[in-house]
């Protein structure tokens, strides 16, 4: 093949994943470095999850596997194999979560890149903190970047919706 021929497409080095997002089982025919980030985007149109840096550095990708926070830029879809995913928007399936008002009603949304990353990381913190401090909150929310720095703001979007959490228990 001459340097300017484009090597054909070879759908048998697809490899098929089976997974749940957001509660719905799911298969995927994927080469093996398709990150599950371009999984849910791309292959699934699930576009509330954010590629920024695709390089671990943001967290505007962050989603559930298994229930544990990660950067899908990081992971692979074939690494998700028989595994759970949740994304932005299966947090919000009956409409807008507590935290998602409450960055609305913060003013902590500005151009929104950031923004699902950061309510799917407070939900983690919340679901295992939900007392969380202040203090605690701006270190669990540590790598989650964003650029148009309304980091107060975050923190006390999620301190309200964490108070209306423990009202409601
Ligand atoms: S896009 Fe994944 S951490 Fe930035
Ligand atoms: S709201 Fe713009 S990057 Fe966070």
């Amino acid at each position: 093949m001459s340097t300017n021929e484009v090597a054909p497409t070879n759908h048998l080095s697809d490899h098929q994943v089976t997974l749940e997002v957001n509660e719905q089982a799911v298969v995927l025919n994927v080469p093996a470095h398709r990150t599950l980030l371009d999984g849910l985007r791309d292959e699934l149109c699930l576009t509330g999850t954010k590629k920024c840096c695709a390089d671990g550095e943001c967290g505007a990708c962050t989603v559930f596997l298994d229930g544990v926070l990660v950067n899908s830029c990081l992971v692979l879809c074939v690494e998700t194999e028989g595994q759970s995913v949740t994304t932005i928007e299966g947090l919000s399936t009956n409409g807008l979560s507590d935290l998602q008002e409450e960055f609305l009603n913060s003013g902590a949304v500005q151009c929104g890149v950031c923004i699902p990353g950061q309510v799917v990381a407070a939900e983690g913190l919340l679901r295992t903190n939900p007392h969380a401090s202040a203090t605690e909150i701006r270190d669990a929310m540590a790598g989650n970047l964003c650029r148009c720095a309304g980091y107060e703001r975050i923190v006390q979007a999620i301190q309200v919706a964490a108070g209306r959490r423990v009202e409601i228990t």
